[in-house]
């Protein structure tokens, strides 16, 4: 331990730290100033940046004692009595979304307009290449730069760039900022590791060594026995059922006969230090017998293959989709031309900044948390409690979870991390425990979009109108279902593309394999066999020395049309009036599809989806919201949806401003991830 003196945000502080703590954990911890985000912990990602000394530097590798005697500004101190110029370009300019980032951003931002309040795009880009926003795609945030840099120039903000839509309504079509965006722009914005409660136990998991094993031992005595643990759950220690899963139970909360991909957890730690939890690791002891193992979708359906779920009725196959219109021989007996082709897709990581967080509060801690509680950034909180509870051994009603801000989701925060974990290590120790995923264990454990392997064969006639569509689509499942058999089922359903096709036959296999586990992600299983549906198109088109635009043209579907899946189209489609915008805007000019200069190849491509809206499938397409009056002409809209930086908030509050005919700012909306905010009462609004 060694004494820091430091100046943050113009305050005094003097702190015993030892020499491993870095800036960041004396900042979020020590000093609760929690605006400042870790996303990866390796200076990767650059959220965490703060200023010390004016410099920006990456506050989660920064040693706490370098910075002795140092004048350290975080984005708690960056508004002065005011929002400063770039919280309020970013609010104006639409360039938060989940927040998360949005510290880092802001402080990257600030020490280059210190510098340089004149920074041009290229500036910019150069500042933000080592810090990463995962949602706005930067064009929104680069503008609000240059607008900031503007006002400090003394010139007026630059005038953000409004929705183009042909009819404008009074709240819908316009933008509104979501109504906490304050919070996400000065810091105090919580999510889940932000939250700190009296006598909180840090956890860690045990997770495997092996992808596909048996469980021979597991001997966690010497791990009990460390100094400051206090508790070590294994598999014989779930109360309830050690299952849990999203659509099919196949998941162990702890595996304790078997292990199927290197993410499973074997065992569970809570102790008083994180550095405590992680020794206590190490004391584990498990011996596994190795089995083979299964990585590759195509190879799991073989019957050579070994069975990642013994005993399951289907071996590896986890669902065979099928789509069957027309009659697809004489669709190909009819076609010109024919391209057959077998793509490969991989496996993507979401890259949500915000790893996974869950603290577990146990009954009775206080008079606000009479059951057990989880707080977690969940995008389905609902399914999380009803799988806590059936592990937990109780009803749905004996859980409650308390949605907390989602740092980014994409898909990936639908299934449980350390939810059930957490709750059995606060009813085992009856104090609050918190389980934060540290990145590299983010990416080993979540589902992620699936690997796929496609083969496809489209027919056409030589006047490009397609005649038949012909897949085999397998789907890298991995070791668990999750939402394998409904993201594969959009795999299915879309793999004729936007296109009128009078014959198909599609074929999909959703496997098991002993890869990290596949889920949802966006675009659900839609984007794999659009890029194979896309690139046989080109194929086509090069073959009939087609424009790769007028192609699509005289393909697309259109009102009155089928799907493959024989769904008529009766309103509202699209497509033809994309592609003629898409078309007219990239044709003006010179147009080329592919030139170089120098050194610098440029081309163009052209592509075409579509996405179901519902969910499809036979499933009743309903949602729900509870809006209530107030004497004062306010209202409250309320929804079990969550807000993971997709602007849920602002769509909803201008839905009810419109309908109601209300200002917008007479509506505010609490959902499960917005209740521990500094709402407006409906008096201050
Ligand atoms: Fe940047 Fe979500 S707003 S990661």
């Amino acid at each position: 331990m060694s004494q820091l003196h430091i100046t943050v945000n113009g305050t005094a502080h003097t702190l015993d730290v030892s020499e491993s703590r870095t800036l960041a954990d004396v900042l979020r911890y020590d000093l609760k100033l929690t605006g400042t985000k870790i996303g990866c912990n390796e200076a990767e990602c650059g959220i965490c940046t703060v200023h010390v000394d004016g410099k920006p530097v990456n506050s989660c590798i920064y040693p706490a004692f370098r910075a002795d005697g140092a004048h350290i500004r975080t984005v708690e101190g960056l508004a002065n009595g005011h929002l400063h110029p770039l919280q309020q370009a970013f609010i104006a300019h639409g360039a938060v979304q989940c927040g998360f980032c949005t510290p880092g951003l802001l402080m990257t931002a600030a020490a280059l307009l210190d510098e340089k309040p004149n920074a041009d795009d290229h500036d910019i880009k150069v500042a933000l290449k080592d810090t990463y926003c995962r949602c706005t795609g930067y064009v929104s945030v680069i503008a609000a730069i240059k607008s900031a840099g503007r006002v400090l120039q003394g010139e007026p903000p630059l005038a953000p760039n409004e929705p183009d839509v042909a009819e404008k309504l009074n709240h819908i079509s316009v933008s509104e900022p979501v109504q906490d965006i304050e919070d996400r722009v000065t810091g105090r914005a919580k999510y889940t590791d932000d939250y700190v409660f009296d006598g909180m136990l840090f956890a860690r998991t045990l997770r495997s060594r092996y992808p596909h094993a048996r469980i021979v031992r597991v001997d966690t005595t010497r791990a009990k026995a460390l100094a400051g643990v206090r508790a070590v759950l294994t598999a014989a220690d779930v109360p309830g059922e050690n299952i849990h899963g999203l659509v099919h139970l196949d998941w162990d909360v702890l595996c304790g006969v078997k292990v199927r991909y290197m993410g499973d957890a074997i065992a569970i730690v809570a102790a008083d230090t994180q550095d405590i939890a992680d020794r206590a690791l190490e004391l584990i002891e498990v011996d596994y017998e190795p089995l083979p193992v299964v990585a590759d979708p195509v190879y799991a359906r073989t019957p050579e293959a070994p069975l990642v779920h013994e005993g399951r009725e289907g071996g590896n196959l986890l669902k065979h989709i099928k789509v069957r219109s027309g009659d697809i021989e004489q669709g190909f007996a009819e076609a010109d031309v024919i391209v057959e082709r077998t793509y490969h897709t991989p496996t993507t990581e979401h890259a949500f900044l915000e790893p996974e967080c869950a603290i577990g509060i146990p009954a009775g801690y206080d008079a606000e948390h009479n059951k057990l509680t989880i707080y977690v950034g969940s995008q389905i909180p609902y399914q999380d409690r009803n799988q806590i509870a059936r592990a937990m051994a109780v009803p749905d009603e004996a859980i409650r979870v308390r949605g907390v801000l989602i740092g980014g989701g994409f898909g990936g925060k639908e299934d449980i991390a350390g939810q059930i974990h957490v709750a059995m290590l606060a009813q085992v120790t009856g104090r609050p425990v918190k389980m934060l995923y540290s990145r590299s264990e983010s990416l080993l454990f979540h589902p992620k979009r699936h690997a796929t392997v496609i083969r496809i064969k489209t027919g056409a006639k030589r006047d490009g109108t397609l005649t038949a569509i012909e897949a085999e689509l397998y789907g890298d499942g991995g070791a668990y279902a999750s939402l394998s058999d409904k993201v594969m089922t959009r795999a299915t359903t879309h793999a004729t593309g936007p296109y009128v096709v009078p014959h198909a036959k599609i074929d999909c296999y959703a496997m098991y394999t002993n890869n990290p586990p596949s889920g949802a992600f966006r675009g659900f299983g839609v984007t794999q066999s659009a890029f194979a549906v896309e690139q046989n198109m080109d194929l086509i088109a090069e073959m009939l020395d087609m424009d790769a635009v007028e192609i699509r043209r005289i393909n697309a579907q259109r009102v009155g049309v089928a799907t493959a899946t024989g769904q008529i189209l009766r309103e509202s489609v699209g497509l033809l009036e994309s592609i003629d915008k898409v078309d007219a805007d990239m044709r003006q000019g010179a147009f080329k599809w592919g030139w170089r200069e120098g050194d610098i190849a440029y081309g163009w491509g052209v592509a075409c989806a579509y996405k179901n809206t519902g969910l499809g499938g036979g499933a009743p397409d309903r949602s729900d919201a509870e809006v209530e009056a107030f004497e004062d002409g306010t209202i409250e809209v309320r929804t079990s949806s969550a807000d993971m930086g997709q602007g849920l908030l602002a769509v909803l509050a201008q839905i009810a401003a419109e309908e109601l005919g209300l200002p917008y700012k007479h509506v505010r909306v609490l959902s499960v991830s917005y209740t521990h905010l500094t709402l407006p009462t409906n008096r201050e609004v």
